[in-house]
């Protein structure tokens, strides 16, 4: 699949997710969040790894793709915020309206700007192959993210695999909180450390 299918059909997919999170309550409304948080971090994360270090060298997209990774940072952390939340507090709507708001935005501005400045940038070539290297990120990060989602009640894994996680520091937040409040977790996990060292 080509970058802009790819892409565009993500779109479709959050606007789809965003309209039934208007028509759920209560935990169901959580739920259609933490689904349309999942997606947005995804398409945020393969349009920063791939997507935008294409387009940020080109003199025709270079101000708006800086400006692209602007809006997407505006986006992460409205998506941390409202993913503390146990429920839709009136707070909580309003950063969704928000939330809903910055996203429709940025779409808009992708496919009507961005995507025909970069159709212009790029070749045919590279269209393919960035489409094709997102799709691939995108399935090995859901690989990841499923087997980490059926491992979550044993800790004590997740806590040996943070050392690899440090590339990601906004992410580590929560599981240093988390091993750093009970001393009696540290034992635990330097033993963990040794046998994971054979
Ligand atoms: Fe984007």
């Amino acid at each position: 699949m080509d970058a802009f299918s790819l892409l565009k059909a993500d779109h479709r997919k959050v606007e789809d997710l965003f309209s039934q999170l208007e028509s759920a309550s209560g935990q169901a409304k959580m739920r259609v969040f933490e689904q349309i948080k999942m997606e947005l971090e995804l398409h945020t994360h393969i349009e920063e790894k791939f997507f935008y270090p294409a387009l940020e060298k080109p003199k025709q997209t270079h101000e708006l793709t800086l400006e692209a990774y602007e809006e997407h940072d505006v986006v992460k952390k409205l998506l941390q915020q409202m993913g503390r939340a146990k429920s839709a507090t009136e707070e909580w709507e309003a950063q969704a309206k928000v939330l809903q708001e910055n996203v429709e935005h940025h779409v808009e501005e992708e496919e009507n700007e961005l995507f025909p400045k970069a159709e212009a940038a790029l070749s045919e070539e590279d269209i393919e192959t960035l489409g094709e290297q997102m799709e691939a990120e995108k399935e090995r990060k859901q690989r990841s993210a499923s087997s980490k989602g059926s491992s979550k009640k044993s800790a004590n894994k997740s806590a040996s695999k943070s050392k690899s996680a440090s590339t990601a520091p906004k992410r580590t937040r929560a599981s240093k909180s988390k091993s750093s409040s009970k001393s009696s977790g540290s034992k635990r996990s330097k033993k963990s450390t040794k046998k994971s060292r054979r």
